[in-house]
């Protein structure tokens, strides 16, 4: 993929004063997979992919923080398999996520954690943890994260903004 270059030597094209945060909604997967006619677990394992290059990518060129936004407390209401279909796949990213970007990466989770079985709040807990000390980048992934009533126009017209730009740079 073009977008995506080598190292942070090669970010030819890049201006320099590049932003300290960047945050991402993940939208548009289940878009992705009806236009191709698949079920809606396919766009979501697809976003999950793309969740991989970008998290590298930033990375890569040096941006500081990252957030991506996951999985809202209104997700829930979804399908029963589509909602375990996400959870499974957040699992699977999470476990390894050092191995896709590195040691000196700082994880962080935003929203409830209660809500999630043991083992997974065990999993997130212990990559808060031994990542606490990494300076190099910050990743906060917000799941089961909720808005307050008073923000949430400002927050659905944000989420409208950033899920146009999002679908037509990473899954049209
Ligand atoms: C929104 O797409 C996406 C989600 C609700 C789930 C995103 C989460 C994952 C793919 C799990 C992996 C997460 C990480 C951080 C590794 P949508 O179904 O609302 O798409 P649409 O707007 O096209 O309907």
């Amino acid at each position: 993929m073009a977008f995506f270059k080598k190292n942070k030597n090669e970010t030819g094209g890049l201006p320099d004063n590049l932003p300290g945060h960047i945050a991402f909604i993940m939208d548009g997967n289940g878009r992705w997979a009806k236009k191709r006619a698949m079920p809606r677990r396919f766009g979501h394992r697809e976003g999950a992919k793309n969740f991989r290059r970008i998290a590298r990518y930033c990375k890569d060129i040096g941006i500081k923080n990252i957030s991506f936004y996951a999985f809202s407390t209104e997700n829930w209401k979804r399908p029963k398999d589509e909602v375990e279909a996400i959870i499974e796949l957040f699992r699977e990213y999470i476990v390894d996520v050092r191995n896709y970007i590195g040691e000196e990466v700082r994880v962080l989770f935003l929203g409830d954690k209660s809500i999630f079985d043991e083992d997974l709040q065990k999993k997130m807990n212990d990559l808060e943890e031994d990542t606490k000390d990494n300076r190099e980048m910050t990743m906060l992934l917000a799941i089961n994260y909720g808005g307050r009533a008073e923000n949430f126009k400002l927050f659905d017209m944000a989420v409208r903004i950033c899920r146009i730009l999002f679908y037509r740079r990473f899954m049209a």
